[in-house]
């Protein structure tokens, strides 16, 4: 038995409410699709005309905005309206972790959930499937069940029931329209088979049925936060033996290559960076840790924290490198930097390991002229805006970095250029062009492993390779 749905409703249009919406709209044309959000600037660019105007930058997903806005998607700032016609909620909004209280720099601050929870309890008619979407602390199901049970009538005296699914997203931004339209699997926890039922028929639509799996409602909420430790583990692995490698003359690309080979470790997620980055790894452990904290489990919380901490080090090994190869100081010298998203295909910066370390070597008095291919001055100039005054009319800051809006700009007189993110057209970036531009001894540092570091040594520059060296 499942349930006929008509009306779905999103709370939250960000990174994952945005692009999960579309991908539903597109294969269910008999719902309508409403996601909602507070925020008044993020709705008008959903709707705008201009599509390169759209809040996030993800590829495919514009053509899906084309077919389907208006028609069964739809963008709005009216939570409760939305939240009263709906036969099921997503709750897709942000988790990030507490900034201060019990539990700060660690837990997620579930003070958007506790929110939404209670505008869904008030606003809600009738039967409503709630779907918790956003990554979450084991139990949040629990808290949220507390609070939609707290209120049972509408104002007309009609009886309101809720029932709440576990739905965790494991899109990856850059290519979350092909993980959406081709999951490895679709994980559903819950506890009543008529509400479960009725999500899977909702997948089923596109999604094979043997890539649903159902499981009861915490190992849903945990195996999310489980995903992501085991990923962000892989790229701590690798890299701590990309510093090994460049001390013994091993070749991180060829260890990853040997390692990967085996099929008991798969070769995904093997590529030595400067420090994962994104909006969910560091939360997902840090409340990962919390947790296991909070049950008694100091030595599972002390093994994660290890993958956080040599995520750190990695990324501050770095500043301190280019610092020491030009010379042991960077006063007054132009550093280019290529790429300030967290990885490519994406305009997200949420903890993005180029903030810190261009906050880094502003402090040792570079000049930075930035660049990424979509990350907006005003993005970078938020980022960085502890560190620097800035005169936004002129892109520039009154002291040290400079938004430059090609990658030539960015070499123009500089020392050093430092590859950040892997976009593609740094993997073709012509060396005897941007050569003539920068002032000798020119360093190019690629901590992606992504340019031709071959042609470039002959044109004269200095090249060091994360996991290699020089
Ligand atoms: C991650 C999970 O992959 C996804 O399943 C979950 O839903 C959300 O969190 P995302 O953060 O969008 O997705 O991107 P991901 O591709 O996982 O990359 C995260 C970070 O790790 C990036 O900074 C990326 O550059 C880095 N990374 C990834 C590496 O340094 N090396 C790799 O081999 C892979
Ligand atoms: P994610 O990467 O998890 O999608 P984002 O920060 O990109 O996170 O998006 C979350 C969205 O949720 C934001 O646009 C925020 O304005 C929205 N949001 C948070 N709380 C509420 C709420 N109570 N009602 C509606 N929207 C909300």
């Amino acid at each position: 038995m499942t349930i006929k749905i008509k009306n779905i409703c999103c709370i939250g249009a960000g990174y994952v409410g945005g692009p999960t919406m579309a991908v539903i709209a597109k294969h269910c044309k008999d719902i309508q699709v409403n996601v909602v959000d507070i925020n008044k600037k993020r709705i008008n660019d959903w709707n705008s005309n201009n599509l390169d105007k759209l809040p996030i930058y993800e590829p495919g997903l514009a053509e899906i905005i084309i077919k389907t806005r208006g028609n069964n998607l739809h963008f709005s700032n009216l939570v409760q309206e939305n939240i009263a016609s709906a036969d099921m909620i997503f709750i897709s909004v942000n988790t990030p972790t507490k900034k201060s209280g019990f539990g700060a720099g660690k837990a997620s601050d579930l003070k958007w959930i506790d929110l939404c929870a209670r505008e869904i309890s008030k606003y809600a008619c009738g039967h409503t499937i709630v779907v918790e979407k956003s990554t979450l602390p084991i139990k949040t199901a629990d808290t949220i069940k507390q609070i939609l049970g707290s209120s049972k009538k509408t104002p007309a005296g009609e009886l309101k029931t809720f029932s709440v699914l576990s739905n965790p997203e494991f899109l990856s931004e850059g290519t979350a329209i092909n993980d959406l339209e081709n999951p490895d699997r679709i994980l559903i926890g819950g506890e009543e088979k008529e509400s479960i039922d009725t999500l899977i028929s909702i997948y089923k639509n596109w999604v094979p049925e043997e890539k649903i799996l159902t499981t009861n409602i915490w190992s849903s909420e945990l195996s999310k936060l489980i995903s992501n430790a085991f990923l962000a583990q892989r790229i701590s692995s690798i890299n701590s033996i990309s510093a090994l490698c460049e001390k013994t003359g091993a070749n991180i690309k060829e260890v990853s290559l040997a390692i990967g080979g085996d099929k008991r470790i798969g070769k995904k997620f093997l590529n030595t960076g400067p420090g994962f980055g994104g909006s969910c790894f560091k939360k997902d452990i840090l409340n990962l840790i919390y947790i296991c904290n909070h049950y008694g489990l100091p030595e599972v919380s002390n093994y994660w924290s290890k993958v956080i901490d040599i995520n750190q080090w990695q990324t501050k090994r770095i500043s301190r490198l280019v610092v020491e190869k030009l010379f042991g100081t960077l006063t007054s010298k132009r550093i280019g930097i290529l790429g300030f998203s967290y990885k490519a295909n994406t305009n997200d910066t949420r903890e993005s390991p180029a903030i810190n370390i261009c906050k880094d070597l502003l402090e040792e008095g570079a000049i930075l002229q930035i660049y990424d291919p979509k990350v907006s001055f005003e993005q970078v100039e938020y980022e960085l805006e502890n560190c620097v005054e800035l005169d936004s009319k002129k892109n520039i800051s009154k002291f040290n970095w400079i938004y430059s809006e090609t990658m030539e700009k960015a070499s123009e007189g500089c020392d050093a250029l430092i590859i950040l993110t892997e976009w593609d057209e740094f993997s073709k970036i012509d060396w005897g062009l941007i050569s003539d531009k920068m002032r000798s001894p020119a360093w190019i540092f690629d901590t992606r492993l992504i340019s031709n570091s071959k042609e470039a040594t002959n044109y004269g520059l200095n090249v060091w390779n994360v996991g290699i060296g020089d």
